[in-house]
């Protein structure tokens, strides 16, 4: 009985997830991100961002009103499983859009394909993600992008010990291992590899053990929210006064903090693909509306959603507003726009995000701390891909 209670359960979701909604004039996004505990500053910039995008390009796209519904999955990986699943088969949702975090995309991943429902990760950064699901496209980054880029700019000026550091999950994996990867390549050395716990880390035994192994310079990954505690503990411990030069990809000196960062953070060199004071036109008056909004600095992650809406609503124009999950999947294959971080397209091949990948040093600028591009590394894509 039991058993066939089960059974029957199954079918009906199967037959719910098989009837997707149809012929309905509204398109729905159901939008989850963290918006409380660790991870909650990734969620308050995509939500400014996503409600940014629709207050400059309407709430109607191709005849149909864009509903967003925003949901706080604490960057629980449960709860994002949980909450996708309710979207779709409650809400009925036509896309599932946010995932601050590699864990939480990852949990989404199998209800996209089973669902076809387009998945669009605006934040989180691990390569493998779109590998998991056909229905899955980025507007983020991914950390191989960043540092294989950083590795390269090492090695030409001159650092040839290194130590990482990194959050101990997936993204900190790709981090250390394309950097670590590439600095060997090129001759370079790796003297310590540490791993730092992703909850509340306290840094300071950690960078004891890195400030002992005397490096030329640390690579550091934190995912965006741990940056201003890293910087204080760098410099509380003395390493930036003992010549140890900080790189990494920029998650660290997100713009969302950086202004309260300290001047002890000027000079540090980091690979990313947004900056606030990128120099576009878009880029300032993308900064200019943002500020005015919402009274605070818009980061790396503000871009992802806002290119992520942009994905979506070019997606639906292209489809003339059928939510067919293929069509619109087949839509977004090989976009191409500009972004306020500069031209950015999704790969056809991969759906995953190709970018410009810019080097920046911390400066003060009109008595503001900003990650300052000074060189530019065109259409990068994902060395995390496996060839096809
Ligand atoms: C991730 O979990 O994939 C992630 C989160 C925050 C970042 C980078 C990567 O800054």
């Amino acid at each position: 009985m039991l058993r066939r209670d089960m059974m029957l359960g199954a079918a009906a979701l199967a037959a719910i997830f098989a009837s997707p909604a149809t012929a309905q004039d509204t398109v729905k996004i159901g939008l989850i991100v963290p918006m409380t505990g660790q991870q909650a500053s990734t969620g308050k910039q995509i939500d400014a961002a996503v409600k940014l995008y629709q207050q400059q390009h309407g709430t109607t796209v191709a005849g149909k009103k864009v509903e967003v519904i925003l949901k706080d999955d604490g960057a629980v990986p449960d709860n994002t499983k949980r909450i996708a699943q309710e979207l779709i088969v409650n809400d009925k949702v036509n896309f599932i859009a946010g995932f601050g975090v590699t864990p939480a995309a990852l949990a989404a991943a199998p209800l996209a394909t089973q669902a076809k429902v387009p998945l669009i990760v605006m934040a989180a950064g691990t390569s493998i993600i779109t590998e998991r699901s056909p229905y899955i496209a980025r507007t983020s980054f991914t950390l191989a992008q960043s540092s294989v880029i950083i590795a390269d700019w090492a090695l030409k000026n001159n650092i040839k010990k290194a130590v990482t550091m990194v959050s101990d999950y997936a993204p900190g994996a790709d981090a250390e291992k394309f950097f670590s990867d590439r600095i060997k390549a090129g001759g370079g050395e790796i003297v310590s590899a540490i791993r730092v716990p992703l909850a509340n880390p306290d840094f300071a035994p950690f960078l004891q053990r890195a400030a002992d192994a005397k490096p030329d310079a640390l690579f550091i990954f934190v995912p965006s929210g741990q940056g201003g505690t890293f910087v204080r503990q760098f410099t509380e411990r003395g390493l930036d006064k003992a010549g140890i030069k900080l790189i990494g990809p920029g998650d660290v000196t997100d713009d969302d903090l950086l202004p309260g960062m300290g001047d002890a953070v000027i000079g540090t060199v980091t690979a990313h693909m947004y900056s606030a004071s990128h120099p576009s036109k878009m880029n300032k008056d993308y900064v200019t509306a943002f500020e005015k909004a919402y009274n605070f600095r818009p980061n790396f992650m503000s871009v992802g959603g806002y290119d992520g809406m942009h994905l979506i609503y070019e997606a639906l124009k292209k489809t003339n507003g059928d939510t067919d999950g293929d069509k619109l999947i087949a839509a977004m294959k090989g976009m191409k726009w500009e972004s306020p971080r500069g031209p950015i397209s999704i790969d056809p091949d991969t759906r995953d995000i190709v970018q410009n990948i810019y080097i920046r040093k911390v400066e003060k600028v009109n008595g503001q701390l900003y990650n300052q591009e000074f060189a530019t590394f065109e259409a990068v894509k994902d060395p995390g891909k496996t060839a096809k």
